[in-house]
């Protein structure tokens, strides 16, 4: 029995300097086991330094960028020029031109959608309505142009969502381009 007492105090003492060092309590004497406490007691947050920024969503692309950049857009304006001279109702109007004057058009119809879209393009063409003053252009002639540009988007498979928003970009210049407006009904 005594040394039972001797042991046990012993296994007490041992038991309670290692509990005393860890933050927990091991073992009970007399053969209970200690009461289970967790051994992690502190919660550790990843949630890294405070002032760091939250990650940035992802930049969505441009017109320029979904329409395939310079390229893309070269390829849809040597499509729409096609398409123009190959219209009944438009044709007329570039038959005449010379063929640097055809060039000039095809160049800074590019670099005015490059920009309208969003591109880093300079356009240095006249303004809408002076490269179409006097012209005497007409709704019916407006109706076909846009036309031929949704085909020449269409050849190039580019996208419903595209085509909208490049046809919204262009939709504001008819007032500087189309001269002669439909009477109004009585
Ligand atoms: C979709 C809308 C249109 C756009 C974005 C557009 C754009 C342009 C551009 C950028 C030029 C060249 C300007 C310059 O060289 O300084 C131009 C010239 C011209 N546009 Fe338009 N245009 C549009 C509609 C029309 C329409 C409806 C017609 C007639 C059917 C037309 C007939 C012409 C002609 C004939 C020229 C050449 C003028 C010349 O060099 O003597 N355009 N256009």
């Amino acid at each position: 029995m005594r040394t039972r007492l001797l042991v046990c105090s012993l296994f007490i003492a041992t038991a309670a300097f290692v509990s005393g060092a860890m933050g927990v309590s091991i073992v009970a004497c007399g053969g209970k086991p200690a009461p289970k406490e967790p051994l992690i007691t502190e919660t550790v947050s990843d949630a890294g330094p405070e002032d760091a920024a939250p990650p940035e969503p992802p930049k969505p692309k441009s017109l320029y960028e979904r329409l395939g950049n310079k390229e893309g857009i070269a390829k849809v304006v040597d499509s729409f020029m096609k398409n123009l001279t190959a219209n009944d109702i438009v044709k007329k109007r570039f038959a005449k031109l010379s063929k640097e004057k055809v060039e000039k058009f095809r160049n800074n119809l590019v670099d005015q959608i490059c920009k309208e879209s969003g591109g880093d393009c300079e356009y240095a063409g006249k303004s809408m309505k002076d490269a179409h003053k006097g012209m005497k252009i007409t709704e019916p002639e407006w109706n076909a142009t846009v036309s031929a540009l949704k085909a020449a988007l269409d050849e190039n498979k580019v996208a419903e969502n595209e085509q909208n928003d490049l046809i919204a970009a262009i939709a504001p210049m008819k007032d500087d381009i189309v001269e002669v407006k439909p009477k109004p009904k009585k």
